[in-house]
């Protein structure tokens, strides 16, 4: 068995993440808030909220945290297919809560496309609770952000 490690992204991973993400059915944003701009200008501020698994180098998955400082968010948490189902969104997920929980964040929060079981399989797995009476909104400069 290869051993899979949990560490620390920094921007020189960004175009590894892209392709992750791609791969996974989650296009990025690359002019909007997935550029390299931006994204590595969330990475400066705050190092520790981006997080990766690797396994002999090969980056096989990624989650983002991030905070409002009032609460935290988990983001666009990506396993490559192959090596989905080993337990490896969950260890990016528990990487990313202790960082926030270290920043004194108490709440910790995702969203979760409604037909996206496995996501919502491993939020409950991981003690999230869900709550059907809430509607999302958002407002947006544009489609690229
Ligand atoms: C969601 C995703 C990140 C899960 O990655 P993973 O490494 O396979 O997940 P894990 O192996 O850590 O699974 C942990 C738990 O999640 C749940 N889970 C994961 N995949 C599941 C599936 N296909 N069906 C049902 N439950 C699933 C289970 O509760 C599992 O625990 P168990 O193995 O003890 O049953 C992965 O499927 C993925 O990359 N999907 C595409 C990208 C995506 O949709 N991202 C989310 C955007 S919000």
């Amino acid at each position: 068995m290869q051993e899979i490690v949990i560490k620390q992204l920094t921007p020189t991973d960004y175009e590894r993440i892209i392709e992750l993400w791609e791969r996974a059915g989650m296009p990025a944003r690359p002019r909007g808030r997935d550029s390299y701009k931006e994204l590595t200008k969330q990475m400066e501020k705050n190092p520790k909220f981006f997080w990766g698994a690797e396994i002999k180098g090969e980056l096989i998955g990624v989650i983002v945290a991030s905070s409002d400082g009032r609460k935290g968010y988990l983001n666009r948490i990506a396993v490559q297919a192959r090596y989905r189902g080993q337990g490896i969104a969950q260890r990016l997920t528990l990487a990313a809560e202790d960082t926030l929980r270290k920043e004194g964040i108490k709440v910790i929060t995702l969203l979760v496309e409604r037909d996206n079981i496995p996501s919502i399989q491993l939020a409950h797995k991981l003690g999230y609770v869900q709550h059907p009476d809430i509607i999302y909104f958002s407002k947006r400069e544009s489609e690229e952000d």
